[in-house]
């Protein structure tokens, strides 16, 4: 994996002054059966540029939907959030869906791969929804360096389906690469793996950290948790 070249595709430079993530008093609720249920109840976090910060906590707890809502792909119903110093709160649909195009990278457990799609194709999706052009051979040329630091440059004809679990959880890192993000969020990256393809991404998670990408995690796997810099604890819809 050849991580020396570090490129930077943001839009604007980062501000290592502000923390990457500050939100306060983030509270959400959803609709249960006749009543409601608070899944956040009064969730703080703060997340400094190039940290590496795992979640852990019981099933049901709100992890995941707290990513949703540090990844801006959800509104929490109170508190506020600032994601490297914008305000998401204020910011409208539009806005937020280019605050995350350009600044955010998400891994999920289920890698989210379009079948159909080659491994060069997926990892060119996320330029659709730049905000500003970029040529298809630029496009084509990042997909390519993204997939070659993370192993994968000698798999990128192929569809998900001829690849083993690891090296698709691989290439939906390398699609969260791709944008040079400010910050990704990894939602059980590799719930589905074993030792040594855990062991691999784990890698690949310390390479990108060294190279000051903020990192946030959320894992019920201990060995993943103890790569990180810090380990927070979601219960009772809040952040210990
Ligand atoms: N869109 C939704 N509508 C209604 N309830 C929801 C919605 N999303 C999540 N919930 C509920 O909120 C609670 C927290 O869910 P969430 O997926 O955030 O938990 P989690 O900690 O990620 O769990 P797991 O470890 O199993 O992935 C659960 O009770 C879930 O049923
Ligand atoms: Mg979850």
């Amino acid at each position: 994996m050849d991580f020396a070249k570090k490129t930077h595709y943001a839009m604007t430079p980062q501000d290592e002054t502000k923390p990457v993530i500050n939100a306060r008093g983030l509270y959400m609720q959803y609709p249960s059966g006749e009543g409601v249920i608070d899944v956040l109840r009064h969730v703080d976090i703060t997340m400094a540029p190039g940290e590496f910060a795992a979640i852990m906590g019981a099933s049901g707890s709100g992890k995941s939907t707290l990513m949703h809502i540090l990844g801006c792909l959800e509104r929490p119903c109170a508190g506020s959030y600032h994601l490297a110093g914008n305000h998401v709160g204020v910011l409208d649909d539009a806005a937020l869906s280019r605050l995350r195009a350009t600044r955010i990278g998400f891994v999920f457990q289920a890698c989210n791969l379009i079948p159909q799609c080659t491994i060069l194709e997926n990892t060119e999706l996320p330029f659709m929804y730049q905000p500003d052009p970029v040529s298809p051979r630029q496009v084509k040329a990042r997909a390519i360096e993204a997939l070659e630091k993370v192993g994968l440059g000698h798999r990128l004809s192929h569809k998900p389906g001829r690849l083993s679990g690891g090296e698709l959880q691989r290439a939906a890192i390398a699609r969260a690469l791709v944008i040079d993000p400010l910050l990704v969020l990894a939602d059980e990256p590799t719930g589905n793996l074993d030792v040594a393809a855990t062991n691999n991404i784990l890698d690949l998670f310390g390479t990108l950290n060294s190279l000051g990408v903020t990192l946030l995690v959320v894992t019920h796997d201990a060995k993943v948790a103890e790569r990180a810099d810090r380990v927070l604890y979601l219960e009772n819809g809040r952040l210990q």
